[in-house]
């Protein structure tokens, strides 16, 4: 009856197979490597408590106010200064889920092409997807001169086809899905290529500040400020319940997302900023991120020691130096969708990887996550799993 009332752009939406498991299941209930949840364990809440109490008592009413479309100036202030900006390139965002989808709704025409990597994020393909682009994904090798002729290829094919690139959207700390990284050259000679074909580079990095090993790599921002918009978000480092995140970019890039958030939100939520700016000038959100950085690494640590142990032959995996997943790729011709309702049935959850693979490839893979649970129910969902993939192919 409605079909004829939707927008063009409805046709194009798709719904996220991480939610549909979601909806299916009790996560509680069953071994789950499947979300991207942070573990509830890292939520400060009794200095959530104080910090609240505190915003109320200092801001009163003002703390429940419409706010500045940019974001209050308190957190607009400590984001310039945590990442060493002027405060003119700092856009405060409803996490950066909304930064993704803004930077494509005042970037992209239906048929402008994204590139990205293969595999990436589903949010982000949803969100393009949304706005009819035309993504294009590009496999990641650790030969430097082959990822780079991968995307010179793609990229003359792109103008072969008189189409137009618009931005490259990218991961560079701790992919979801893969957890892999990429290293300073690797970024260096993205961004020369953007600079060269003159496209923009999205970086999407909420997983950044959450490193277990190795030395920090400088942002792809930080190589090219004018043709870079990074993205950064809270919802790993502190809270995603409070839908809190930034955008850094050229000032002009910023007034167009400043104008296409007022027709969004008007502004991000004001409680929510007093209270994350409270957090960063009091030290608390170190000092707590301090303590989930030692719980993930152990939970990484555990992770990785029982997949050597309990794996099947013909079964390899990433090794993240941080963030919260790591991906598996099973032997050639293992349909990683198909095997989903044989694990379930028997109690254990992970994201099938071809979901995450713009060009449809990757169904031998999968992503887990190793956040969420707690290190006993890691340890027997893992032995679940590797008995399951056991026994379907030995
Ligand atoms: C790469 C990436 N970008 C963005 C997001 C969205 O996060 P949020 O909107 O909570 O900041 C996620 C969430 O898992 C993610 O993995």
């Amino acid at each position: 009856m409605y079909k004829d009332k939707f927008s063009e752009d409805v046709g194009s939406f798709f719904r996220s197979p991480v939610r549909e498991i979601f909806k299916r299941v009790d996560l509680n209930s069953i071994y789950s490597f499947a979300g991207g949840y942070p573990s509830a364990e890292t939520f400060p809440l009794e200095e959530i408590r104080a910090a609240m109490s505190e915003v109320i008592s200092g801001y009163g009413g003002k703390a429940f106010q419409y706010g500045a479309t940019q974001g209050v100036p308190e957190l607009r202030e400590a984001v310039a200064e945590r990442c060493g900006v002027p405060v003119e390139r700092v856009q405060i965002t409803s996490s950066s889920q909304q930064g993704i989808d803004v930077c494509t709704r005042v970037l992209v025409d239906p048929g402008d092409v994204i590139l990205t990597s293969n595999p990436s994020y589903l949010g982000a393909l949803q969100s393009f997807r949304s706005y009819r682009a035309d993504i294009r994904g590009i496999a990641h090798s650790d030969d430097i001169d082959v990822f780079r002729r991968r995307y010179e290829d793609m990229i003359d094919a792109v103008k072969a086809e008189g189409k137009r690139i618009k931005f490259l959207y990218m991961i560079p700390d701790f992919q979801n899905p893969s957890g892999e990284s990429l290293t300073l050259e690797e970024r260096k000679m993205l961004v020369e290529l953007a600079a060269r074909h003159d496209f923009l580079i999205v970086e999407d990095s909420p997983y950044r500040e959450l490193r277990y090993e190795g030395e920090h790599v400088p942002t792809m921002y930080s190589l090219d400020p004018g043709r870079v918009i990074h993205l950064g978000s809270f919802s790993k480092i502190f809270a995603p319940g409070f839908r809190l995140g930034w955008a850094l970019a050229d000032p002009e890039i910023l007034d167009k997302i400043y104008v296409c958030k007022q027709s969004l939100d008007l502004c991000p939520p004001v409680f929510d900023q007093y209270v994350a700016a409270e957090f960063l000038r009091s030290g608390r959100l170190d000092a707590n991120l301090r303590k989930s950085i030692a719980l993930y690494k152990g939970k990484r640590d555990l992770l990785l020691a029982l997949l050597e142990k309990h794996m099947p032959e013909g079964v390899t995996w990433t090794h993240p130096e941080g963030g919260l997943f790591l991906f598996l790729t099973l032997p050639e011709g293992f349909d990683a969708v198909k095997f989903y309702d044989k694990a379930l049935d028997a109690g254990v959850a992970y994201v099938a990887g071809e979901f995450f693979h713009p060009d449809g490839s990757g169904k031998n893979t999968m992503r887990m996550n190793f956040s969420f649970m707690s290190p006993e129910r890691i340890t027997e969902g893992v032995r679940l799993l590797a008995g399951l993939l056991r026994s379907e192919i030995e």
